[in-house]
């Protein structure tokens, strides 16, 4: 589970392999100015990548336009040696709850059935099969008795399962997570870890972002920080150090030594202006974000209530 330096060369790909996900100098967002300016990554075929940055970094933008939902403006992008269009279905997507709307009339048997039907639409006698194998999901995540409530009947760990089988009923061979661990509690976030550890020696690659830096250095062999552009890219060693946070979030962040492992003594949970480095007094237009679960949203927990970026938007 752990990933003391001198495990790390097991995790070490294999040099002639082609990436699984290729960015070149890539520029994407929405209209007007990009969100993401000169990216370069290759995500490698078995690679478990935790991706970190500030709010308003471009996490999730950079996870859309591996999906495909987010244009490429200037660059070169290429999912599993090809140039990506219509590729969305080889990626398992989880979404970062936040982005999710709510309203939507839908229980957790059918969210977890879309995962797989969309794939099989016009093979009908298949359903019976899909059903069963979401099922046996659904079971394995511990939310197999939930199937006939509304998603907005869970609390925040159960909805993170229901989207993460329904992103694994596909079997994908790249899964894409947008904070699947956020505001969970710990034994949950430790069997989510388990679970993407299994799949990942599986050989199932994955990118998951998060804002719970030492998650990621405590778990993951290799560590993307992102802020526009991106500003580190590496073992938890490397990565994780005053400097580069310094960098990545613009806040001073003490980094100290667990049984080999770098471990940083405070999270940062709060709104940063990217030129300056000065917190924010206040929060960037959120607006085309579904306004959903502003008020149970639960905060990372060890981080006070007063420094997550939920209540700034209070
Ligand atoms: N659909 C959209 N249309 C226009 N701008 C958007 C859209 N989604 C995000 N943005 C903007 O793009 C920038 C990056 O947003 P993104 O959601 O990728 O950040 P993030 O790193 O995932 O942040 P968080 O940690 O809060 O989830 C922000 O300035 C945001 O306001
Ligand atoms: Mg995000």
């Amino acid at each position: 589970m752990l990933h003391p330096p001198e495990l790390e060369h097991l995790h070490r790909p294999d040099p002639d392999a082609k990436p699984v996900v290729e960015l070149r100098n890539v520029s994407a967002g929405y209209s007007g100015a990009p969100v993401l300016n000169g990216v370069d990554l290759k995500i490698m075929p078995g690679d478990f990548v935790g991706l970190l940055g500030p709010s308003g970094s471009g996490k999730t933008t950079l996870l859309r336009t591996i999906l495909g939902a987010v244009p490429v403006q200037d660059g070169e992008l290429k999912v599993h040696n090809t140039p990506l269009r219509a590729r969305r279905a080889s990626a398992g997507y989880v979404p970062q709850l936040e982005t999710i709307d709510w309203n939507f009339p839908v229980t957790v048997e059918e969210v977890v059935m879309m995962g797989r039907t969309m794939s099989n639409a016009w093979f009908p006698w298949f359903r019976k099969q899909e059903r069963e194998l979401a099922h046996d999901m659904m079971e394995r995540l511990g939310i197999g008795n939930l199937g006939k409530r509304h998603i907005r009947q869970l609390s925040g760990g159960q909805q993170q399962r229901v989207f993460l089988a329904r992103a694994l009923v596909s079997s994908p061979e790249l899964l894409l997570l947008d904070e699947p661990t956020a505001g969970v509690d710990v034994k949950t976030r430790d069997d989510v870890m388990h679970l993407l550890h299994d799949l990942n020696h599986a050989g199932v690659t994955i990118i998951m972002s998060t804002h719970e830096i030492n998650t990621v250095a405590v778990h993951l062999p290799r560590i993307v920080c992102l802020n526009g552009s991106i500003v580190a890219d590496g073992p938890p060693n490397r990565v994780i150090s005053p400097h580069i946070l310094w960098e990545v979030y613009g806040a001073e962040m003490p980094v100290i030594q667990y049984h080999g492992m770098p471990m940083v003594a405070e999270s940062a949970h709060f709104w940063i202006d990217r030129n300056g480095g000065e917190p924010l007094a206040t929060v960037p237009d959120d607006s085309h974000r579904e306004p959903i679960l502003s008020h149970t949203h639960p905060t990372g927990d060890n981080v006070p209530a007063h420094h997550h970026h939920q209540d700034a938007s209070d």
